[in-house]
C-alpha cells in the first residue's frame, strides 16, 4: 500500500479472480471457462486481424455489434460490445447507480457486483436468497428507486429464474434498470432478449467466455432499449473507446459464424453436467438445480474447504468461497468428459 491512496481505495476490498496457477498442470474446473479451443474461425479470424494491430481498433466494434444484432434479432443500436461482460456490468453500476439509487441484488451471487458498487462510491443493499438459494421474486417488488442486478441463472448457485418470473420484476420496477446478467444463459436457462423491445428498463449482459470459448479474448455485450444503450456508451466513450481490440473483435465476429460449434460444445457441457450430477449424488453430495456450466455441491461429511484442498493437492482445481451461507459447498466447472471422470475419480480418494 502506498502513502498516497485515497480514502475510497482504502476502503476497497478489490474482486479475488479464481486461481490461474503455472505451477503444474491441473485438472482445471475452478473459473467456468469452456473446456474446448476456441473456434477455428475465431483462430484464423484473429490471426488475420493481427495485421492491423498497428492500427487503432474500430471504437465501435462495428462489425460484430450489426452481427449480434442480426443474431438475436435486435437493432445495432440496441446492442453494446465490451471488455468482457464485467466491463458491461461496471458501466451499468455507473451509468444507472446515484448516491440515492443504490444497487439491489442478491446477497449469494456473482463477487464483482458489491465490487463494481464500491469502486464508484456507491450504495447497495443485499437481498437475501431463501434458504434453497432460490430466489423470491417479490423480495425486488417495490425497492424504490433502485437499480436492480439478476444474474440468470445465478452463480454460484447455478439456479435459474424463468423469463415470466424476470418479467414479473421487470413489471414492478417501471422506472428502476433492471439488469439481468445472462453470462451463463446458454446451458439451458430461459434469455431476457426477446423481452427488450417491451421493456425500456430492461438490460440484459452476455459474454463470449462461457459457451463461445473466448474467455481470455475479453469479450461481454449488452442489449437493451436504444436509449440504454446510448448512456452506456457515454460511460464508455468516458472510460476507454477503444475497450475492444482488433484480434478480439474479430475472433468475436469468427465465433458467431460458428454457431453450430457453439451449441454443440454447450449440449456436450450439459449432458457432461448431468452426469457429473447423478455421479456427485451416488456419492452422497447435495447439489442445486444448475442450469450453468458449474455444479455447486456439498457433501454431508465433507467440507467444502476440505474438498477443495485435498483435489488440488491431487491435481483438481475447484472453487471454494469462503462466506457463511456457502461455505461447506464447492463449485465445480463442467470440463470434457475425461475431466469430469478424473474429478469423480479423486473424490473417491478422498472419500475414502
Ligand atoms: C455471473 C457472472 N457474470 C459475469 C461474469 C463476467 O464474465 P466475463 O467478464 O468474462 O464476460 C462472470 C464471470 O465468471 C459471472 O460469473
Amino acid at each position: 500500500m502506498s502513502r498516497f491512496q485515497s480514502e475510497k481505495l482504502r476502503a476497497l476490498t478489490p474482486y479475488t479472480p479464481g486461481e490461474q496457477p503455472r505451477d503444474m498442470q491441473y485438472n482445471k474446473l475452478n473459473t467456468n471457462e469452456s473446456p474446448f479451443a476456441p473456434s477455428e474461425k475465431a483462430i484464423a479470424a484473429a490471426a488475420e486481424a493481427a495485421k492491423r494491430l498497428h492500427l487503432y481498433n474500430d471504437p465501435t466494434s462495428r462489425a460484430l455489434t450489426d452481427k449480434l444484432a442480426a443474431l438475436y434479432g435486435v437493432e445495432s443500436d440496441e446492442v453494446i460490445v465490451t471488455n468482457g461482460s464485467d466491463e458491461v456490468l461496471d458501466f451499468a453500476f455507473q451509468a444507472f447507480c446515484d448516491a440515492d439509487v443504490p444497487a439491489v441484488f442478491a446477497d449469494i451471487t456473482y463477487g464483482f457486483y458489491p465490487v463494481f458498487a464500491a469502486r464508484s462510491g456507491l450504495p447497495y443493499q443485499l437481498v437475501p436468497l431463501r434458504e434453497d438459494f432460490t430466489l423470491n421474486i417479490a423480495d425486488y417488488f417495490d425497492l424504490g428507486r433502485a437499480l436492480v442486478v439478476i444474474a440468470n441463472p445465478n452463480a454460484p448457485t447455478g439456479i435459474a429464474l424463468s423469463r415470466g418470473e424476470i418479467e414479473q420484476i421487470l413489471l414492478h420496477n417501471r422506472d428502476n434498470v433492471v439488469v439481468v446478467d445472462e453470462a451463463y444463459v446458454d446451458f439451458g436457462a430461459e434469455s431476457c432478449v426477446p423481452l427488450i423491445k417491451k421493456y425500456d428498463n430492461l438490460l440484459v449482459t452476455q459474454t463470449f467466455s462461457k459457451s463461445r470459448s473466448l474467455a481470455g479474448g475479453r469479450l461481454g455485450f449488452g442489449i437493451g432499449c436504444k436509449s440504454l444503450i446510448a448512456d452506456l456508451h457515454t460511460i464508455r466513450y468516458s472510460t476507454n473507446p477503444y475497450n475492444v481490440n482488433t484480434m478480439t473483435q474479430a475472433a468475436g465476429l469468427g465465433v458467431l459464424c460458428d454457431e453450430d460449434y457453439t451449441r454443440r460444445n454447450c449440449a456436450t457441457v450439459m449432458a457432461n453436467r448431468e452426469w457429473t450430477v447423478a455421479e456427485l449424488k451416488k456419492r452422497g453430495f447435495e447439489t442445486t438445480d444448475s442450469k450453468t456450466n458449474f455444479v455447486f455441491a456439498k457433501h454431508p461429511s465433507v467440507s467444502g474447504e476440505y474438498l477443495y484442498t485435498e483435489l488440488k493437492k491431487r491435481g483438481v482445481l475447484v472453487r471454494h468461497f469462503t462466506s457463511e451461507r456457502i461455505r461447506d459447498y464447492a463449485r465445480i466447472t463442467i470440463g470434457s468428459r475425461e475431466q469430469m471422470e478424473a474429478l469423480i475419480k479423486t473424490i473417491d480418494e478422498i472419500l475414502e
